[in-house]
């Protein structure tokens, strides 16, 4: 495998940066090394360069789709970061009596950077505890990521028992099923779970987005964090108009809006409302 030089680097997260909003620190050409290196040994290369052209030059854009997924970092597991799911059941008592008063019974969320699917799934375990009980809601959980390697991951909903660790057991119980023979270290999520969660792949970076909302809540945490400052700005516009009236935005905890201007009210680190 060749050494990427610092040039063959710049030019590669210039892509990646105009593509995807991902902006790659100075420090990670080993990362980018090894990720971008894995295409080349896919199509037999010897040079970066080859294959930056060869990505530039594929019309369909199918290798720019493969590119990304290699670049893209996707750590993610169940009930990550718990308060904003203690916060959740928090608000959906109030927020599901206001929709039953203005004569509504939809409820709906947007995981945006949804990677392997344990963030909305999650909402959807959050969320059916809900509105399951009581009957007669429409909630669902539309999921979208960048990288079509995380989604197909997502859509087959299986997952091996030390991610569903995280998981309440009664909701384990309720919401997943143990697999059996050589499958019993896994867990596939119920067919009621996977009713309420549509995956989409969706390139945050798209100047239109095929869906018009409005949601009741946007996740979108962990996925900023990768994008300059003023796509950040860009993708704050955007959700603030894509959220309902009182609907709520969550983000990362590493992340931050203070820096950006944006109409959201603030509630708590992390979590804002429109
Ligand atoms: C670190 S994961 C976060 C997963 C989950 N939200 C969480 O917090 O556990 C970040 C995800 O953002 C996705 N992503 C990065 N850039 C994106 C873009 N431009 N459009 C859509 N998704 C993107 C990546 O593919 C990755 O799956």
């Amino acid at each position: 495998m060749p050494e990427i030089t610092v040039k063959e680097f710049d030019k590669f997260r210039e892509l990646i940066h105009q593509k995807a909003g991902i902006s790659i620190a100075d420090n990670k050409i080993q990362l980018v090394q090894a990720r971008v290196g894995r295409r080349l040994r896919f199509h037999d290369m010897d040079s970066f360069n080859e294959y930056y052209k060869l990505v530039v030059d594929d019309k369909s854009g199918h290798e720019m789709v493969q590119l990304l997924d290699a670049i893209s970092i996707n750590l993610t597991s169940f009930f990550r970061e718990p308060s904003h799911f203690q916060f959740l059941n928090e608000v959906l008592p109030r927020v599901m009596e206001e929709k039953k008063k203005s004569g509504s019974s939809r409820i709906r969320t947007w995981s945006a950077g949804c990677s392997t699917g344990e963030e909305p799934y999650t909402l959807g375990m959050n969320i059916g505890e809900h509105c399951g009980a009581s009957g007669g809601w429409d909630a669902k959980i539309l999921a979208t990521d960048l990288s079509t390697r995380v989604l197909a991951e997502a859509q087959a909903g299986v997952y091996h028992g030390d991610k569903v660790r995280s998981i309440a057991p009664h909701l384990v119980k309720k919401y997943l099923t143990q697999g059996t023979g050589e499958w019993s270290d896994n867990f596939r999520v119920s067919s009621q779970l996977s009713a309420m969660v549509v995956f989409r792949r969706l390139n945050l970076m798209d100047s239109q987005y095929p869906f018009k909302g409005p949601f009741d809540f946007i996740f979108c945490r962990n996925v900023m964090i990768y994008f300059n400052r003023e796509f950040q700005q860009k993708l704050i516009n955007r959700f603030y108009d894509y959220i309902g009236p009182g609907g709520y935005l969550f983000i990362g905890h590493s992340e931050s809006l203070t820096s950006l201007d944006h109409k959201f009210k603030y509630i708590r680190p992390t979590v804002y409302q429109k």
